[in-house]
């Protein structure tokens, strides 16, 4: 009897230590995305990232002398299932830390989460700046829309010397809508006109009121700081109205589905972004290979931002030599000058990186380099 007494106690033991964040022979890490509906390209590419990252990580013998396992969860693009998917992976998953969302407005719905259970996230790739303002908890490794917007604003303005804008936002995103006053307000100070302002919601598909209104303005191009599905849709139908105009965004344009749903209207356009395939530096052209090698497609932005934000949480590991919540935390907060696909990376006291955007054009149904703008 007594045998028996003691084998249950050392079961329970056993159970309880691999329950144990801490005491798990893996370390398990989550992940919230739109991996289907009208963003998931943002989503598969985010996850893919992570993969790859995850893959040569434990290739290497894995982090703090155990091998690292991704749960990922797809959230259809909506907010209330980016919510529930962060409480997921924290009360059932138990992860470490949670990597994610691409869209502001899910990562503004998942964060409050992750900081009420000392849950360390960082956003790949959500630029609003109110994601990290949700706690000490909340980091991200991509530029902010204050400066995204500057981009733009300086290029339409020094680099194609135009001076009328019409602004066409999402009233549904946080990014959009954010982006869209930062832009302005750049703009503006420059020396612009804003002639011109209307607004549409994710989901719609026929925008020709708005854009009809827009035309009547006559602006010399047309800010459009959405996501590629309704940014495609809106290409088509102004270039059908006649709109000749350069239209110009945001990074929620870079996906390869943009030119398959814009076509023709999408060419000759330009967007802001994090990262183009045409930088020789050898952490891109490697990052380029790896990926192709293992998704046989050309990583987006979306893909090198995770990647980063993978390797970013894989070295504060190593560095607190710990996966606790407070200590994890803390070493992420403390990342400084990390070589990333994306730039060197250092957080800033608002756990934010501050890094430089470039600018892209569309030319034959590809994203190509036109520029670099310094913070
Ligand atoms: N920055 C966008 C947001 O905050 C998301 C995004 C990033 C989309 C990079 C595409 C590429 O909502």
């Amino acid at each position: 009897m007594k045998w028996m007494l003691n084998l249950s106690l050392v079961l329970s033991v056993l159970i309880a230590a691999s329950c144990n964040k801490g005491g798990a022979d893996k370390i398990v890490i989550g992940n919230f995305g739109s991996l289907t509906g009208t963003e998931a390209t943002f989503g598969v590419s985010t996850r893919d990232g992570i993969i790859l990252a995850m893959e040569e990580l434990n290739k290497n013998g894995g982090v703090l002398g155990k091998q690292v396992e991704l749960k990922a969860y797809d959230n259809q693009g909506k907010p209330e299932e980016a919510r529930l998917s962060v409480e997921k992976l924290i009360n059932v998953d138990n992860v470490v830390a949670v990597l994610g969302e691409v869209a502001s407005t899910r990562s503004l719905a998942g964060a409050p989460v992750a900081q009420q259970n000392k849950v360390p996230m960082i956003s790949p790739s959500s630029t609003n700046p109110m994601v990290t303002q949700k706690g000490d908890y909340i980091f991200r490794v991509c530029f902010i829309d204050p400066f995204q917007g500057e981009v733009i604003a300086k290029f339409a303005y020094n680099t194609l010397g135009l001076r009328k804008a019409a602004i066409f936002r999402d009233s549904k995103s946080d990014y959009s809508m954010g982006l869209s006053k930062f832009f302005e307000n750049k703009f503006v100070s420059l020396g612009g006109t804003i002639v011109g302002d209307e607004k549409y919601a994710a989901g719609d598909s026929d925008f020709k009121a708005q854009l009809t209104n827009l035309k009547s303005k006559q602006p010399e191009f047309m800010y459009v700081p959405g996501y590629y599905t309704e940014v495609g849709l809106i290409a088509r139908q102004a270039r059908e109205l006649g709109v000749k105009i350069p239209l110009m965004g945001g990074d929620g344009w870079d996906s390869t589905v943009l030119k398959e749903i814009g076509g023709e209207a999408v060419e000759g356009n330009y967007f802001s972004n994090h990262y183009t395939v045409e930088d020789p530096r050898p952490e891109v052209q490697n990052f380029i290979k790896n990926y192709k090698a293992r998704f046989g497609t050309v990583p987006d932005s979306l893909a090198a931002l995770s990647y980063d934000s993978a390797q970013v949480l894989f070295d504060s590991i190593k560095r607190a030599g710990s996966v606790e919540g407070p200590k994890l935390r803390d070493a992420i907060a403390a990342t400084k000058n990390f070589p990333g696909v994306t730039g060197v990376i250092t957080l800033n006291e608002n756990r934010d990186a501050v890094k430089s955007a470039v600018v892209l054009q569309v030319v034959d149904g590809k994203f190509k380099f036109k520029e670099t703008i310094n913070p």
